[in-house]
């Protein structure tokens, strides 16, 4: 796993590096995802990165959270394989819940922009 200076270097290049690939892909180089078992492998970049951004902003991190940013396709982070299978989850309740209404269920309907979705409702601010 990569280490912070590794990070660091990497985070300013990634969103370079992923412009770069996309326009490849853009230009109809052929480039497929390389390690996705949801996602689907004809997927164009700039439209996994879009939703990958959901991603982002429904649990409050960062795509270096889940990616070694060299390489997205590497599956060395321990919350990628946890988000791989809130993925097959969320499918699987949208394609059994709700087979009308795609997407019904979505990362943020739990999230809500954190890590750990509360398990119960705050407790009431007091007045005075
Ligand atoms: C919460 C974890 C998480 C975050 C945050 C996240 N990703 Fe991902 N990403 C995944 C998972 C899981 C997969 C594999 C999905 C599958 O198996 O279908 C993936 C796959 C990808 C792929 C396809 C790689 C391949 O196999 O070719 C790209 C590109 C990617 N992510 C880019 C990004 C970018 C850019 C960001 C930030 C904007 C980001 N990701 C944020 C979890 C995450
Ligand atoms: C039905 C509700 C629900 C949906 C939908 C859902 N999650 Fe989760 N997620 C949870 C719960 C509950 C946890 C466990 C939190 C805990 O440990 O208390 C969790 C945990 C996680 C974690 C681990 C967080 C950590 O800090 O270890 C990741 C990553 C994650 N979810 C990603 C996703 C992604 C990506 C999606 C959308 C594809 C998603 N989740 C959709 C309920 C959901």
């Amino acid at each position: 796993m990569s280490s912070q200076r590794n990070r660091m270097a990497a985070g300013a290049l990634a969103v370079a590096a992923v412009l770069l690939v996309a326009a490849d892909k853009d230009l109809g180089t052929g480039y497929e995802l390389e390690n996705v078992e949801v996602m689907d492998k004809s997927m164009r970049l700039v439209d996994a990165r879009r939703y990958m951004i959901e991603f982002n902003d429904a649990l409050g991190v960062q795509c270096r959270d889940c990616h070694d940013l060299r390489d997205f396709a590497d599956d060395g982070k321990e919350l990628k394989l946890v988000a791989r299978e809130m993925m097959k989850m969320t499918r699987d309740l949208n394609a059994e819940w709700f087979p009308d209404r795609p997407e019904a269920v979505t990362c943020w309907t739990c999230h809500q922009g954190t890590r750990t979705p509360p398990h119960a409702a705050p407790e009431p601010v007091p007045t005075k």
